[in-house]
């Protein structure tokens, strides 16, 4: 049977390839969702997969992950450092979260060294690129598997 993830993106991540290249890369938000769709199609994993530059869209968006998903793949983007709103939905869910960065946030600035939302992940990963999403959902597939086993 497969299982659901949901794929959530922050605020100006729309922008991907574009912003900021030599900090986030060259590949576009749809590259990262097909190199998700491909992964996910190898395990089993059905994708829902959103950007939003609005915070409520996010938080409504794991208000339905936490009603009909199995676990969420989440790089809050700068919402990371400054939402309580956003980790509080988190809270309300039960299965696995996981955390991306695309870039190393630990070698940033001061202010992208705090992060809300790892107060919930059961995981985070930071600095491998846009690479870091295929490799979140290995990890939440696994630990849905786990977890239903
Ligand atoms: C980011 C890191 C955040 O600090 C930043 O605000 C982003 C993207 C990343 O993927 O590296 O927008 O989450």
């Amino acid at each position: 049977m497969s299982r659901v993830v949901y794929v959530l993106n922050g605020p100006n991540l729309n922008l991907l390839g574009k912003r900021q290249p030599h900090i986030y890369g060259y590949e576009t938000l749809a590259d990262v969702e097909a190199d998700c769709r491909r992964v996910a199609a190898d395990l089993k994993l059905d994708i829902v997969f959103h950007q939003s530059n609005r915070e409520y869209e996010i938080i409504d968006w794991i208000h339905e992950a936490r009603e009909t998903a199995d676990g969420i793949v989440i790089n809050p983007a700068a919402f990371t450092h400054t939402s309580v709103a956003i980790l509080d939905a988190l809270n309300t869910c039960e299965f696995p979260v996981l955390e991306v960065h695309i870039s190393n946030v630990h070698k940033r600035e001061a202010f992208r060294h705090h992060s809300y939302v790892s107060l919930r992940a059961d995981g985070v990963i930071a600095g491998f690129g846009v690479q870091g999403y295929t490799l979140a959902l290995q990890r939440v597939a696994k630990l849905i598997n786990e977890k239903k086993a």
